[in-house]
């Protein structure tokens, strides 16, 4: 099989790249193609004539879209298009990455698949509009929709935590969003898993289990071997640019469906902190 992966200089995209072994694999960063350009994102398809393609490129900064809106839908949609129309030419199949923040967050029990889109955010529409857009263009895709991502190789909100506790005698951190941390590594290996078994249509994958942003900071610190004191705040007094979920816990059971179950985020937390502090 051969495999194109576009954002390969992401967290996701650095993970797939260590991940994915027995198959063709080349990684596409955003120096080799800006997404928003069709012509090369064609031009690089052409070249590599991908079995599957792997769509991890985004502007994944939910603050950073609610400022920059035009930027975000030219990334998160357009750009997104641009390597859908390109896969459909090629016949390659797609797997794009979505997100949690498609929904509203009013639900208090795991959202499924089919649940209604209803985002809250810049970056929540521009993911809700991309999967619209490509499940019309391309109606064998694959979407998987994940969450709160963490990992080696970029900022995210563990190796922020541990930062800050090393600085700091207290943290305040938000406890009324809820949601499930996600491993880059384990999300890695369901999408492969996804490859190898040409799945199609929307997949919830994220690590098993859920909490709060305050939870899963107190639990990076106390698992870090830090005295650094965690208080539980409200979204109110931390107040961000974009709007979040107060619940946004993705069911497994589309995962499920094809024999594949993930690891508990306390575990895959565990062995983050492993990679990262050894
Ligand atoms: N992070 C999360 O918590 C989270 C949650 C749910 C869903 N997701 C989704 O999961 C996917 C992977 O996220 P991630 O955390 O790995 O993102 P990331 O670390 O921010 O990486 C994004 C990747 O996209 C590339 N990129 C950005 N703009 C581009 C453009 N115009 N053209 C081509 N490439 C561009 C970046 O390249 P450079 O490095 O060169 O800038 C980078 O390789 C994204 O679709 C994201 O929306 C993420």
């Amino acid at each position: 099989m051969r495999v194109t992966i576009f954002g390969a200089s992401g967290l996701l995209g650095q993970a797939l790249m260590r991940e994915w072994h027995g198959d063709v694999v080349t990684g596409i960063s955003s120096r080799d193609a800006d997404i928003r350009d069709g012509r090369r994102v064609e031009m690089l398809v052409k070249e590599h004539r991908p079995n599957w393609i792997v769509l991890a490129a985004a502007y994944a900064d939910v603050d950073g879209c609610e400022s920059h809106p035009d930027l975000a839908f030219a990334v998160n949609r357009d750009g997104a298009l641009n390597v859908a129309r390109a896969a459909k030419m090629a016949g390659a199949r797609l797997l794009f990455l979505s997100s949690d923040y498609v929904f509203d967050g009013r639900k208090t029990a795991p959202y499924a698949i089919n649940d209604a889109r209803n985002p809250q955010s810049v970056y929540g529409r521009t993911k809700a509009e991309a999967e619209i857009k490509l499940l019309e263009l391309l109606p064998n895709c694959c979407i998987v929709r994940t969450s709160w991502l963490f990992g080696l190789g970029g900022k995210c909100f563990p190796d922020t935590i541990l930062k800050l506790a090393v600085a700091r005698p207290s943290l305040d951190v938000v406890d009324d969003q809820r949601g499930c941390p996600t491993y880059a590594v384990d999300l890695a290996r369901a999408i492969i898993e996804l490859g190898r078994k040409n799945a199609e249509g929307i997949v919830h994958v994220t690590n098993t289990g859920d909490c709060t942003w305050f939870e899963f900071a107190e639990e990076i610190v106390r698992s870090a071997g830090f005295n650094t004191a965690v208080r539980p705040v409200s979204s109110a007094v931390m107040a961000r640019p974009a709007p979040r979920p107060a619940y946004s816990v993705l069911s497994p059971a589309s995962l499920q469906e094809f024999g594949h179950t993930m690891p508990s985020w306390r575990d895959a937390l565990r062995r983050y902190l492993d990679e990262r502090l050894n």
